[in-house]
């Protein structure tokens, strides 16, 4: 590993982008360089109580910006000008417009899971295929959803073959501050048809894996919650499963001495381990519901949306840069920086 510092901007400074923004500061081979905000508001705020230049889409507002005590350091352009990778995590769909931006600036790029594969041709997880995004320009991180699929269905993969996965994902229905699309009071079949783009997206990471999905949105804020059943090529047993989540760095182990059996005491469980934001950056299996009957697992995971792919940004700004190649180190690293060890396995 060379000693380079990886100079980072955030276009696009919301739920994932502020949270990327504090993991990269928290990095030895990384700085923020910058963040952007089109609009006047808390945020821009925090980035600069944090210490971030803070860089906007349009300079006519600079004043508004100024007259609300909040310091302009320039445009995005000017703010693209002045890094070597730039993660967007502007609203899904709206990164694929900046692709453009980002080539005439001849910029490493990361999108999130809102946009298509194609806008970068390479969708990752750090635990499955972290060397193939070695020196890549583009990278899209996939979605919370997926994430969280990618990180289990490969180490079980790993473990003892899988045949065939069948995954529910009893979905939030908005993050917690995005109040303007509540209340509300149903299940709704998100999307009705089956399979849902999981599976798909899945496929992207992982390409050999048979899956199915299928997803309904509930009224919660707090997390995703997944209910999984693997068809397994070899025998296993409960215990070798228990011991694969407990040796994996982001396979979360909600023990069942705990007495955890919900989205709300797992949230409140992580706010007392004073994570910051209560961010869960790991999977959350409970422990209770994990069985294997003959060659079937079943378990539940629990999916904190805000949270588990800020990691893998993470994880990718090392691939892309290639300040380092073997993924486990980088796991380690952005593990450490962050000062976690996945629960269940302290
Ligand atoms: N939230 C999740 O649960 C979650 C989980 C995994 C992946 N993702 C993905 O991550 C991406 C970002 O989602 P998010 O939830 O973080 O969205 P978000 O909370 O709405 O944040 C996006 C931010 O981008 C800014 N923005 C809007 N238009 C912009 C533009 N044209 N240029 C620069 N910045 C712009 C907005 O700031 P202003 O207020 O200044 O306009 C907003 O704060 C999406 O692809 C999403 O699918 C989200």
């Amino acid at each position: 590993m060379n000693q380079k510092i990886v100079r980072v901007a955030i276009n696009g400074y919301g739920t994932i982008g502020k949270r990327v923004a504090d993991a990269v500061a928290a990095q030895p081979d990384m700085k923020i360089i910058g963040v952007s905000k089109t609009r006047l508001g808390a945020e821009a705020y925090v980035a600069q109580d944090r210490g971030y230049p803070l860089y906007i889409a349009d300079l006519t507002k600079k004043k508004a910006f100024e007259d609300a005590g909040i310091v302009v350091t320039g445009s995005i352009d000017d703010m693209l000008g002045a890094c070597d990778i730039v993660v967007d995590a502007t609203p899904g769909e709206v990164g694929a417009s900046n692709k453009a931006l980002y080539e005439k600036h001849g910029i490493k790029a990361i999108w999130q899971g809102g946009e298509e594969h194609d806008v970068a041709g390479f969708s990752f997880n750090s635990s499955c295929n972290y060397q193939d995004a070695i020196g890549k320009q583009f990278v899209r991180v996939v979605s919370c959803n997926t994430t969280g699929l990618c990180r289990l269905i490969h180490a079980v993969d790993g473990a003892c073959g899988v045949s065939h996965v069948t995954a529910v994902m009893i979905r939030r229905g908005a993050d917690p501050h995005v109040v303007k699309k509540g209340p509300i009071d149903a299940v709704v079949l998100n999307p009705a048809t089956i399979p849902s783009h999981h599976g798909p997206d899945v496929n992207s990471v992982l390409p050999d894996i048979s899956i199915a999905t299928m997803a309904v949105i509930v009224p919660t804020t707090q997390m995703h919650m997944h209910a999984i059943t693997i068809e397994l090529k070899e025998t296993t047993t409960r215990e070798e499963i228990l011991a694969l989540i407990a040796a994996h760095p982001r396979l979360g182990l909600v023990k069942a001495v705990t007495g955890i059996v919900s989205t709300a005491e797992l949230k409140e469980f992580v706010m007392d381990l004073g994570r910051p934001r209560s961010d869960l950056w790991e999977n959350g299996i409970y422990e209770a519901s994990v069985s294997v009957v003959g060659k079937t697992l079943y378990l539940f995971q629990a999916i904190h949306q805000e949270a588990d792919v800020v990691v893998e940004n993470i994880d990718a700004i090392r691939a892309m840069t290639g300040i380092v190649t073997d993924p486990d180190t980088s796991i380690q690293m952005t593990n450490e920086s962050l000062g976690f060890v996945a629960i269940g396995s302290e």
